[in-house]
């Protein structure tokens, strides 16, 4: 490690905020091919980009509902300006169905997104403030295979990333209807033994019974391990609606787990829930995402009865599933030529700028350095050819071609055929 330059401090004055991070090359360039993977999954299958405003009106936010930590403890929010209350959006679904009510969209509506989202959560190895995902949307149809078209897209994108270490758990929260009374059903049964439940789970109880459900704490398991079954309560429409995903699953050989214990912690979701864990990732913070019917998140946003389903894929979190696998490694940022310029730069400049129109990648050193200092900045660049203009060789109208990564000698070409040349040479 290199020391502070004399006279600054070693740490910072200003670094980035908690849960918060610089990501920086070649990493950046990594995250930008995920999200080109992704959009030609998607795009393939009919999808649109939408992009949305980062702020919305607080109250978009507050219909996800208000037994969601995201919603109640975790949202950045503020009054601008003009004194509207504001939030930086905690997830996307909402701001896509705000989207819809407001623009009015032919349905069924598909579309894609990416971008940041903000939750004030405890930040640890996984789990940031603000965090990025990819994910999709389809509103206005009911059809269980969409349900099918969307999960198996998520599967087909981690297959196009190369992970394999990724497991399906699918479930069904049944109709509104359905839910209400399961959730009676597991309030009782809570309540029932709540001197055996951790004191978080007790108070997760008061709030949301199904989220206890969600519990990993080991104090937890047996209660829920006796807890009624949302299977017990599902209506013969829910049922059927669960068994047609099922069976599209199946027919795409896409393999699942039902785990009735799945809840999700948005509190939107009707029918079909489902999530991609990571299996090499620690189970606090192993999804790699994650989605779900969401049939009155249209309606209650002011918007006719809408049916939707979607997911969201967590971009930082699968990108630490993909360096635990060893895949979907940062793609090569390497230039293709270097030049070397000892004569000012002028020629630097006038070379640099006609190879990059040619649609050569190419870079060069400044401040007028040695040969011996560009030579190095040459190498480190990870360029095919250097480019090396002297006094001789600007004289005689030449430019001389080294290969750096490879035995062959340097050769004197002649300027007016460097372009030529390098466009043979180059793969
Ligand atoms: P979510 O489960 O809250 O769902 O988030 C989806 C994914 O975003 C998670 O599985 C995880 O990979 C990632 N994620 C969430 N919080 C964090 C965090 N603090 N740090 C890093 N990654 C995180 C939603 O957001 C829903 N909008 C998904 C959806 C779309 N449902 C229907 N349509």
């Amino acid at each position: 490690m290199r020391g502070a330059p004399v006279g600054l401090p070693a740490v910072p004055e200003f670094q980035t905020s908690p849960g918060m991070r610089d990501i920086l090359p070649p990493e950046s360039a990594r995250w930008r091919r995920f999200v080109e993977v992704f959009a030609g999954v998607v795009e393939r299958a009919g999808y649109g980009q939408v992009i949305s405003p980062l702020l919305e009106d607080l109250g978009v936010f507050q219909r996800l509902g208000e037994a969601t930590d995201v919603v109640t403890k975790e949202m950045y929010d503020f009054v601008d300006k003009g004194g509207r209350h504001i939030a930086l959006r905690p997830e996307l679904t909402a701001s896509v169905c705000r989207a819809f009510v407001q623009h009015r969209p032919v349905v069924p509506w598909k579309v894609w997104y990416t971008g940041s989202q903000f939750r004030y959560e405890k930040p640890q190895r996984g789990r940031y403030r603000q965090f990025d995902q990819v994910g999709v949307e389809v509103l206005g149809a009911d059809d269980p295979h969409l349900d099918v078209e969307i999960i198996a897209l998520g599967w087909e994108f981690y297959a196009a990333l190369g992970l394999r270490r990724v497991r399906l758990l699918l479930n069904s929260l049944g109709e509104p209807d359905d839910r209400a009374r399961y959730v009676e059903a597991l309030r009782a049964h809570f309540e029932a033994h709540a001197e055996e439940l951790s004191a978080e789970s007790r108070a997760t109880l008061a709030k949301n019974p199904l989220r206890v459900l969600d519990s990993k704490r080991e104090q937890d398991a047996p209660v829920i391990a006796a807890a009624p079954r949302i299977a017990q309560h599902l209506s013969a429409e829910a049922a059927a609606h669960f068994a047609a995903v099922q069976a599209g699953l199946d027919a795409l050989g896409i393999p699942y787990t039902v785990s009735d214990t799945l809840v999700r912690g948005l509190d939107y979701y009707r029918r079909t829930t489902f999530e991609y864990q990571g299996l090499t990732l620690d189970s606090a913070q192993n999804a790699l995402g994650g989605g779900g019917r969401y049939d009155g998140l249209v309606e209650s946003l002011g918007g006719p009865p809408t049916h939707g389903v979607g997911f969201a894929l967590g971009l930082d979190r699968t990108l630490l599933a993909c360096d635990d696998e060893g895949v979907f490694a940062p793609p090569a940022t390497a230039v293709e030529v270097f030049v070397v310029d000892t004569t000012g730069g002028l020629e630097a400049l006038r070379l640099t700028s006609e190879l990059r129109a040619a649609g050569i990648s190419c870079d060069r050193a400044y401040e007028q350095r040695s040969m011996k200092s560009q030579m190095k900045a040459a190498d480190r660049s990870g360029a095919a050819y250097a480019v090396i203009v002297g006094t001789d060789e600007l004289a005689a109208g030449e430019v001389a071609l080294r290969p750096l990564r490879s035995d062959r000698g340097q050769s004197a070409v002649p300027r007016t055929d460097l372009l030529q040349h390098l466009q043979k040479a180059l793969p």
